[in-house]
């Protein structure tokens, strides 16, 4: 059976700052989905991750599908009332746009889909990320599916030894998509030359290459190249098929006990490790550090099993440890060199202003 999993997912209002969702906003987003999805979608999940509310439906209509895309707008729209109502911090924040037209993208909400033939048994996983941006999602998709020395798999299975196809898009070109396609391993060091520039390169997708299954989906959209202006970080979504064919689940999982830095925390503007954490986290130390939580399922004719929290194991734990020490680190250099964003990635303008009037100021010695 053809299925297409649809995430879509907007920071809509929290409570104390961007720490996380109300309890009665969570709720008036899961009844709305479930009620006007009816006859539309086969099954629904929704979930928050920091202050974001992700709903990750799976139905037969095929990517970018207005009805779908329509259900999940007016849900935020819908839940944005009752933020306001209960006077949640940026209440409606990822909304940009003010009137539905055709589907959400460049609307401000992320969305990642996936349309593929179910397989006999079809594991999958849902990672959604707060307070960093989609090139997040760079380094683990690099190690994942390009690198033997996290995926044995690539040695040991003769599929995954055929490599896979990485989808790369220019995520500071707003005109339209622009996006290369290179092969791993034989490209291996384009690939790499690109992804080391996580804000601007972006895996858009990862294809078997022994099949030309598409196995790896993430969410592009930057907000700030939507509204103009830096609105709040993306907190990019990603879909991932693991087994068989593609990287094992632990494959994918394992890059993230890397624990590496990405740009997002305090005010959309620091150099964060990012830490996985268990589902509907909230955020914390230094408006951060940025997090990833890990949605794991099995499916069946597109209905979907519970949700599994890849990162609720004790060895996470020591993980998460590690990474709290790493963000203390940083945080002891404060606004110095590394720690803050480079100037055109910064959330806030004030600085840029401070230096344009410092700079009338500097004087050339005459000798
Ligand atoms: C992302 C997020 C941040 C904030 C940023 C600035 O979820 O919440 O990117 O947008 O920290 O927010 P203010 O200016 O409201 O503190
Ligand atoms: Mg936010
Ligand atoms: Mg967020």
């Amino acid at each position: 059976m053809k299925v297409t999993l649809s995430v879509i997912k907007a920071d809509i209002g929290s409570i104390g700052g961007h720490i996380t969702p109300s309890k009665r906003l969570l709720e008036t987003v899961r009844q709305h989905v479930r009620e006007k999805g009816e006859g539309l979608l086969i099954d629904s999940y929704v979930s928050a991750t920091g202050d974001d509310i992700a709903i990750l439906s799976t139905h037969t209509r095929g990517p970018v599908d207005e009805a779908v895309h329509k259900l999940c707008w007016d849900t935020f729209m819908k839940g944005t009332e009752l933020a306001k109502s209960q006077g949640l911090y940026g209440a409606g924040q990822d909304l940009l746009k003010e009137a539905f037209s055709g589907n959400v993208r460049g609307m401000g909400p992320e969305v990642v889909e996936m349309e593929f033939d179910e397989r006999l048994n079809e594991p999958f996983l849902f990672f959604a990320a707060d307070k960093t941006d989609p090139g997040a999602y760079n380094l683990p998709l690099y190690l994942a599916f390009a690198d033997p020395m996290n995926t044995p798999g690539l040695l040991l299975s003769s599929k995954l030894s055929r490599g896979f196809r990485f989808v790369i898009m220019d995520v500071n070109y707003t005109e339209g998509d622009r996006i290369i396609e290179l092969n791993a391993p034989e490209e291996l060091y384009d690939i790499a030359a690109l992804l080391r520039d996580p804000e601007r390169y972006v895996v858009e997708s990862i294809w078997s290459r022994a099949t030309g299954d598409l196995a790896a989906a993430v969410s592009t959209s930057r907000l700030h190249n939507i509204a103009g202006k830096y609105t709040g970080k993306d907190d990019p979504v990603m879909l991932v098929r693991t087994q068989m064919h593609f990287p094992a689940t632990g494959e994918m999982l394992a890059p993230f006990a890397v624990g590496h830095f990405v740009a997002g925390g305090m005010r959309g503007s620091h150099n964060m490790p990012l830490m996985p954490v268990k589902l509907n986290s909230p955020i914390s130390y230094f408006d951060g550090p940025p997090i990833v939580t890990c949605a794991a399922f099995a499916m069946h004719d597109g209905v979907m099993t519970e949700a599994v929290d890849a990162f609720d194991h004790a060895f996470w734990d020591s993980v998460r440890e590690r990474v709290a020490g790493k963000a203390m680190e940083m945080r002891r250099q404060g606004f110095f060199g590394s720690a803050m964003l480079p100037m055109g990635e910064l959330e806030y303008t004030g600085v840029m202003e401070k230096l344009e009037e410092l700079d009338g100021r500097f004087e050339v010695r005459e000798d």
